[in-house]
C-alpha cells in the first residue's frame, strides 16, 4: 500500500523484482558483491538542489538493482549537505532496507577550517566518520575511504585510523581513493598485516582518463582489492548531451573546476566519432562508454552520476550489451588515443 506523506509524496515500496535484471560483480577477493552499477552523490544532492529529485534518483537506482550508494563528507554544496539530505531520505525510504544497501563516505579533502579538517591524519578521519554518520543518521557505513593520498602523514597513521574504525564498527570494510599504483601497495601491505579488509580503490577511470591501465589494476588484482571507477562519462561528455552545443543546466554550462566549456570544445570531435560508433552497435555513447569500462575484469563496478532518473535509466541498459569484438577496441583506441 502507498500513503502519502506530508510532501505529498508517496512512500516508497521497492520494486519486487529489483534483483532479476542487475549483475553483481564480486570485488576483489572479497565476499561483497556490487551492482555493476552504483549511483554516487557528488553532484544533484546539495542544499542547492531540489531533494525531490534527488529522492527519485535514489528510489530508481535501487528499484533497478543499484544497492551501492556513494557519498562524501564534502559533497554538496555545502559541504556535508548531500549527506545531510540522503539521511533525511534514508529515514523516509530507505529505512527498512538497509542490509539490502551498500553505503559508502570518505574523507581526505578539506571539511571544516583549521588544522584538523583534511588529508589524511587519525585526528581528521575519526572525527570526520562520526560527523558523516550523524549527517546520515547511520550507525556505520559498509565502506569507508581515504579519499585521496596525503603526503605528509605516515600511511601507518592513516591506515591505523582505518583499522580502528573497522574495529569500533563504524565501517564494515575500507578502501582508498585516488591512491597511485605504489601507496596502493603499500597500504595493502599495512591493511593486511592489521588484519583489515581492504575491498575497493576508487578511481577515475573513462575513455579519456585512463591512469588505472598503467599499472593500478595490476597492483589491485595482485592485492585482492576489486575496483570501482568513478566519472565513467567524464562527467557527461561521454553521452550524446554535448554534440549539439552546451544546453543550459547541465555541468559544463556550470563551468565548473573539473569540466567546463573549454574541455567539452576540447573533447568534442572524439565525441562525435565515438558517438557514431556508439551507434553501430546500437547503443547510447553513454552506454558504450560504460561497457567499455566494465570489459576490465578488476572493475567491480561503474560509478555514475546523474541529474535524472531517466538518465539512470538510460545509462543502466549498459548492461545489456557488454561485449566488443577486437576491431571495434581498435576503432576506439584509434579515437581516443
Ligand atoms: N573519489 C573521488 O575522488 C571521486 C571524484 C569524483 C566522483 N566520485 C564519485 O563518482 C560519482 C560519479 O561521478 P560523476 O558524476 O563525475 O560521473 P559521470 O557518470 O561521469 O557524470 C555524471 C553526469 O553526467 C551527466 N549524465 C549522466 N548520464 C547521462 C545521460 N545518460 N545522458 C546525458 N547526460 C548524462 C549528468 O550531468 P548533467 O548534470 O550535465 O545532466 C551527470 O550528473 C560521484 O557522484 C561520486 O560518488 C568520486
Amino acid at each position: 500500500m502507498q500513503i502519502n506523506d506530508k510532501s505529498g509524496v508517496k512512500n516508497y515500496l521497492a520494486n519486487e523484482a529489483r534483483y532479476n535484471e542487475m549483475t553483481y560483480n564480486r570485488t576483489g577477493q572479497s565476499g561483497v558483491l556490487l551492482p555493476a552499477m552504483s549511483i554516487g552523490l557528488w553532484h544533484n544532492f546539495g542544499f542547492v538542489d531540489a531533494i525531490q529529485n534527488g529522492r527519485d534518483i535514489l528510489r530508481t537506482a535501487f528499484d533497478l538493482g543499484i544497492t551501492h550508494f556513494d557519498l562524501a563528507n564534502n559533497y554538496g554544496p555545502p559541504y556535508g549537505s548531500a549527506e545531510e539530505n540522503f539521511g533525511t531520505i534514508f529515514k523516509k525510504d530507505f529505512k527498512p532496507y538497509r542490509d539490502e544497501l551498500f553505503i559508502a563516505t570518505k574523507a581526505g579533502y578539506d571539511m571544516w577550517p583549521g588544522p584538523y579538517g583534511n588529508l589524511g591524519s587519525r585526528k581528521y578521519l575519526i572525527a570526520s566518520l562520526d560527523q558523516s554518520l550523524k549527517r546520515m543518521g547511520l550507525d556505520y557505513v559498509d565502506v569507508f575511504y581515504h579519499h585521496r593520498p596525503d603526503p605528509d602523514t605516515p600511511l601507518e597513521e592513516t591506515m591505523g585510523a582505518l583499522a580502528d574504525i573497522v574495529r569500533q564498527g563504524k565501517a564494515l570494510y575500507v578502501g582508498v581513493s585516488n591512491y597511485n599504483s605504489e601507496d596502493t601497495k603499500k597500504a595493502a601491505k599495512l591493511l593486511k598485516e592489521l588484519k583489515v579488509p581492504f575491498i575497493l580503490h576508487q578511481a577515475r577511470y573513462s575513455m579519456f582518463d585512463r591512469w588505472v591501465e598503467d599499472g593500478l589494476l595490476d597492483t589491485l588484482e595482485n592485492n585482492g582489492v576489486g575496483c570501482i571507477a568513478f566519472s565513467p562519462l567524464a562527467q557527461g561528455m561521454l553521452t550524446d548531451k554535448y554534440l549539439n552545443g552546451i544546453p543550459k543546466g547541465s555541468r559544463a554550462a556550470k563551468d565548473l573546476t573539473y569540466l567546463n566549456k573549454e574541455t567539452v570544445s576540447n573533447n568534442i570531435g572524439k565525441v562525435q566519432k565515438l558517438n557514431v560508433l556508439a551507434e553501430d552497435r546500437g547503443q547510447k555513447l553513454s552506454q558504450m562508454a560504460i561497457a567499455w569500462i566494465l570489459r576490465q575484469p578488476q572493475v567491480a563496478s561503474v560509478l555514475v552520476g546523474a541529474s535524472s532518473s531517466n538518465q539512470l535509466k538510460e545509462n543502466v541498459k549498459a548492461l545489456d550489451y557488454l561485449d566488443f569484438s577486437t576491431e571495434e577496441l581498435k576503432l576506439i583506441n584509434g579515437i581516443i588515443s
